[in-house]
């Protein structure tokens, strides 16, 4: 291989930079090229893309977002667009790809393979719902986030005697819910893996009012319920005040931890290698502190759950 490509695509996270960095950084290493698409998947169909060199990644590791931009891009859903891609790469001589983003971004990515362009993804989504890694990455720096503005909220929830709903991002998947919950000491998490009964969560807020428990904290992840609809049920039958904080995109900025910088600086290089040693159609994950590859296929084939240990966790420790 003498040049790849490399995108960072869909929702933003953080540790996307430090990816990227290591991506170019690596690949300059071998002696290959490399250019960089714009926001994702429309950079490679319209051929907006910059040739990437040490210093066009200098001074990112510590920052958020994306020095790339990204894109949901509607058109590469498409088979034409898909085509139109493919066109390009070869027109552009791009030997191999890497993708760096989440669930949609990986999709794409095992359409390229299977059109014949080598890929390997990068998982990077601070859901931390994609299956064949440990971590995806943002997922850390979103948790550490959450917790720092739940932390901030129980300051004037005591002060108040006030329960705060509390929602965070996560679409189909309850992972920063439930790591929150148990990080801050909420009461309750409100995930879309587990069904929840709304009375009984009153009844423990109204129980731990009753005892002179001065705030409670309810998380609740998007992909459940919104923070307004959960409000509606429990306000009026619990004691407290109720307030409500939809945290937002706020999750998804802000500097990555130090856990996301090595995570994105070991997938970004072994990413690189792996193309050069062949590989595509595969993601590359970190399982138990190891760097492994897993078929696109299988990753988005496999529903990645919370863990039951974290869920019982999040109820032993609530009460
Ligand atoms: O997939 C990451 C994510 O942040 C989800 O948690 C959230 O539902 C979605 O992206 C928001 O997407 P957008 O930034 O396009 O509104």
């Amino acid at each position: 291989m003498k040049r790849i490509g490399v995108m960072t695509s869909g929702g933003d996270s953080s540790g996307m930079n430090a990816a990227l960095r290591a991506v170019v950084r690596t690949a300059l290493d071998h002696e290959v090229e490399v250019f960089g698409f714009l926001r994702g998947y429309s950079g490679v169909i319209n051929k907006k893309y910059e040739v990437m060199d040490s210093k066009s990644v200098s001074g990112v590791i510590q920052r958020g977002g994306t020095i790339l931009r990204s894109a949901r891009c509607e058109e590469f859903k498409t088979d034409e667009g898909q085509e139109r891609a493919v066109g390009n790469l070869r027109e552009l001589g791009i030997d191999g790809v890497v993708v760096i983003g989440g669930d949609g971004s990986l999709r794409g990515a095992n359409a390229l393979s299977k059109k014949g362009i080598p890929v390997i993804g990068i998982p990077a989504s601070i859901d931390n719902d994609i299956f064949g890694t440990d971590m995806s990455i943002g997922a850390d720096s979103a948790l550490n986030v959450i917790v720092d503005a739940v932390d901030m909220l129980k300051d004037t929830a005591s002060s108040h005697d006030r329960a705060f709903i509390i929602e965070v991002m996560g679409r189909n998947c309850g992972y920063l819910a439930a790591m929150a919950a148990i990080a801050c000491g909420a009461e309750v998490a409100i995930i879309p893996e587990i069904t929840f009964d709304l009375d009984k969560i009153a009844e423990r807020l109204y129980a731990r009012y009753k005892e002179g428990r001065t705030n409670s904290i309810v998380l609740v992840a998007e992909g459940a319920a919104s923070a307004y609809k959960i409000d509606e049920q429990l306000k009026g039958r619990i004691g407290y005040e109720t307030r409500i904080t939809v945290l937002g995109h706020l999750q998804r900025g802000g500097s990555p931890t130090v856990f996301d910088r090595i995570l994105a600086s070991r997938l970004g290089r072994n990413a690189v290698e792996s193309l050069l040693q062949g590989e595509s159609g595969k993601m590359v994950g970190q399982v138990r502190n190891r760097i492994v590859l897993t078929d696109l296929e299988e990753v988005l084939g496999t529903c990645k759950m919370v863990d039951l240990e974290m869920i019982e966790l999040t109820d032993i420790l609530g009460r």
